[in-house]
């Protein structure tokens, strides 16, 4: 486990995550009726955009940095971005610690963090909020016992290092499986897209998982050859205007996160539509 998000907090590919975070979060906030978020690979749940990993990257200057000083945009937008500026411009939120802001009262959060150093951050970062709890183990091998949460709504984010060669398939094994259990689940899961092959064979291992719904969105940014400069989400069973939404959003981001020209978001539909 070497793998350190601090090097890699706020940069372009975590951007779209948390946007896609908030509007999921904002969708499941329209009912009263109670919710859970299971995030299997957390994080620390705060990073500091200051210190040595994010400085030598660069990645979140080039991310969150160039974003900031927007100051309109869709409601989705102004609430990832408030809650970023609410920390100071020197530290970034992670998955957990976006969704412990958000919750209700009758909301809840599973955080899993393998790392003990990282779980050790995400518990403290994590300590002023009731409803959120922190689980240090296996992502992969806690989520079945998890599933399906009592409140019968949710979001399950998986969102893994993929450090190890096998670990597309681990995790839309993990899909799979969690889809047996939770089949009215929202399912976000993070790739990165190093080759559009081996990103195009996971998405339809996913697919063949069996969500009803399962929507793709790639992120592409030009940059260094050397760095990865694109990334997907796929999200089953997502929102009714999520994926308008996430176009919407994406509009005043596509320039200050673009480089010698816009950055592209590709929203597609792997399976069935609204
Ligand atoms: C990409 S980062 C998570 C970022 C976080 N979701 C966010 O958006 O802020 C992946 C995390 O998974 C942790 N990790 C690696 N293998 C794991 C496993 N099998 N189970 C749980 N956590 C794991 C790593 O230590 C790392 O903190």
């Amino acid at each position: 486990m070497n793998y350190r998000h601090a090097f890699h907090a706020g940069n372009f590919a975590d951007v779209v995550k948390h946007l896609a975070l908030v509007s999921i979060l904002a969708h499941l906030k329209k009912k009263p009726a109670p919710f859970a978020v299971i995030d299997t690979h957390a994080g620390r749940g705060l990073y500091d955009l200051a210190g040595e990993e994010a400085q030598r990257s660069g990645e979140a200057a080039a991310g969150i940095g160039r974003l900031l000083d927007i100051s309109d945009g869709p409601e989705t937008l102004r609430t990832y971005l408030d809650l970023v500026l609410a920390l100071g411009r020197d530290r970034y939120p992670g998955s957990p610690l976006i969704a412990a802001r958000l919750l209700r009262p009758q909301d809840r959060l599973v955080a899993i963090e393998k790392h003990p150093e990282d779980a050790a951050a995400l518990q403290s970062a994590l300590a002023p909020y009731g409803r959120a709890r922190v689980v240090q183990t296996d992502g992969y091998m806690h989520l079945p016992s998890l599933l399906p949460p009592p409140e019968r709504r949710g979001l399950i984010l998986i969102d893994p290092p993929y450090e190890a060669s096998d670990e597309l398939s681990q995790a839309a094994n993990a899909v799979a499986e969690a889809y047996r259990r939770f089949a009215t689940g929202i399912f976000m899961i993070w790739f990165p897209i190093k080759s559009a092959s081996a990103a195009n064979a996971f998405c339809g291992e996913v697919r063949l998982s069996g969500p009803r719904k399962l929507l793709r969105v790639d992120l592409a940014v030009d940059g260094d050859p050397d760095k990865l400069n694109a990334a997907g989400l796929l999200i089953g069973n997502p929102p009714y205007g999520f994926a308008d939404d996430m176009k919407d959003v994406f509009t005043p981001l596509a320039p200050p996160l673009g480089r010698e020209r816009d950055a592209r978001l590709r929203v597609e539909w792997l399976a069935g539509k609204e």
